[in-house]
């Protein structure tokens, strides 16, 4: 079975904009739980443009599946981490202008920074799992870091999955996304994967046979506004008739 890993932050997006209480991503987390989901991932961002230091602490004491709390490799977020420990920590290359997490680490360049804030979260009893392209090299370099999982970056696999882009460039994602897991898997890591997935594009990656854990959000919160709009509006139709009715 295929562990489905539910990312909440544009719940949180969605509460900040207008820095209100609502919605609240710990509710989405509990909901998210209800829906069959394996474990709950969560990104605190050093701008704090979604979850915030107080979803954390809450969704590590609430939810009951796996937290996967993705990080950058900083000392100000690793220390919040071994503090308030998660199942998983996913360290993540982070920089203030992208929109979303645009590429993986470069654990071959730069083992020095990561290496010191993977031994920090290991010694708090936290798995850990680095987001890396399918690369090889890079590959190579996280094992040697001990890690117990690899996130394999699918977004590349996802814009070629888009309906204007050829077959071919598709599948030629989808053959480096399986080789390069298979060597994850070989080197002694669990293969996850995550990035740009929807309910369009996700069958052909569920379908790779290494792969242990997927980690969706963009795709499933916005399904989740589209299937709940209905029943909200009607919610707030019925509270207008009563309030008429009186
Ligand atoms: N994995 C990582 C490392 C991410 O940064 C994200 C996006 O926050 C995801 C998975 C989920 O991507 P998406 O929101 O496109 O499903």
């Amino acid at each position: 079975m295929i562990e489905l890993g539910v990312n909440i932050d544009h719940v949180a997006t969605l509460r900040q904009a207008r820095r209100t209480y609502e919605p609240d991503p710990v509710i989405a987390a509990a909901l998210a739980e209800q829906g069959g989901a394996d474990g709950i991932t969560f990104h605190l961002r050093e701008d704090r443009r979604h979850i915030q230091e107080r979803d954390v602490e809450l969704l590590v004491r609430t939810v009951t599946v796996k937290t996967n709390f993705e990080i950058a490799a900083t000392d100000e977020v690793v220390e919040i981490a071994c503090r308030v420990r998660p199942t998983w920590a996913l360290l993540v290359p982070e920089s203030r202008q992208e929109v979303t997490t645009e590429g993986g680490l470069d654990v071959q360049n730069d083992s020095g920074r990561i290496a010191k804030a993977v031994a920090k979260l290991r010694d708090a009893g936290i798995l850990v799992s680095l987001f890396l392209d399918p690369d090889p090299v890079q590959i190579e370099a996280a094992a040697k870091l001990g890690v117990e999982a690899v996130e394999l970056h699918t977004g590349p696999y996802a814009h070629a999955a888009m309906p204007a882009v050829a077959h071919a460039a598709r599948a030629a994602e989808l053959l480096r996304l399986h080789e390069v897991g298979k060597q994850v898997v070989e080197s002694g890591m669990r293969l996850h994967a995550g990035h740009g997935l929807n309910y369009v594009n996700v069958h052909p990656v569920a379908r790779l046979p290494e792969l242990a854990e997927l980690n969706i959000g963009h795709a499933i919160i916005s399904r989740a506004l589209m299937v709940g709009m209905r029943d909200a509006v009607a919610q707030m139709r019925q509270i207008l008739d009563q309030a008429v009715a009186r």
